[in-house]
């Protein structure tokens, strides 16, 4: 399995990945043209040239970016590629001089595993101003906010 950054042509197989998600309202909708925008900040897992996960990173502004978009095709999960792909994410964080990363999620745990701690959502107003507030779930929000702080002298994955 490779993670890699995709080409601006593969929005349609990548945003699939998660149409069901979205449709369900457990994931916030991506547009093609979005991603094709934002192409560098995405990273997508494949496998025997298909596409099994996606991942991304929104940012906030110089210090904060958030983990958004995590999907893995229901066939290849259970396998680690979520993880792969976040700590992957991490390392882009990191390239990007961020010193927090934060994620929304259902699934705290696969975040803990990889050195997230749980926070309150409420101290992250950059997230609350721009996806909350308008979100149809704000009242009865069932996600939990984790972070990751990052040190200028961590090692990447990969040992660099
Ligand atoms: C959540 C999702 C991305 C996990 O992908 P995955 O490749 O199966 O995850 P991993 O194999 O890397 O799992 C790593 C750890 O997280 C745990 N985990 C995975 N999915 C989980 C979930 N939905 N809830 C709680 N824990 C979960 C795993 O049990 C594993 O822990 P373990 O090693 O102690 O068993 C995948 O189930 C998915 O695409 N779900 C639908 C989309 C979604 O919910 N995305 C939002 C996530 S923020």
């Amino acid at each position: 399995m490779i993670i890699r950054h995709p080409q601006p042509d593969e929005a349609g197989r990548v945003l699939a990945l998660f149409e069901d998600e979205v449709r369900a309202g457990r994931m916030l909708p991506r547009s093609e043209d979005n991603f094709r925008a934002h192409v560098e900040d995405w990273l997508i897992a494949e496998q025997a040239g298909q596409v099994v996960g996606c991942v991304s990173l929104v940012y906030f502004n110089q210090e904060l970016c958030e983990v958004r978009s995590l999907a893995v095709h229901p066939d290849y999960r259970g396998n680690g590629v979520a993880s792969k792909l976040v700590s992957a994410a991490i390392d882009m964080a990191r390239e990007h001089d961020m010193r927090r990363v934060l994620t929304l999620t259902r699934a705290p745990r696969l975040f803990e595993h990889l050195g997230f701690v749980r926070d309150f959502v409420d101290n992250f107003p950059e997230k609350v101003w721009q996806d909350c507030a308008p979100c149809p779930f704000r009242d009865a929000c069932d996600e939990v906010a984790l972070i990751y702080h990052l040190h200028r002298q961590e090692k990447t994955s990969d040992g660099k």
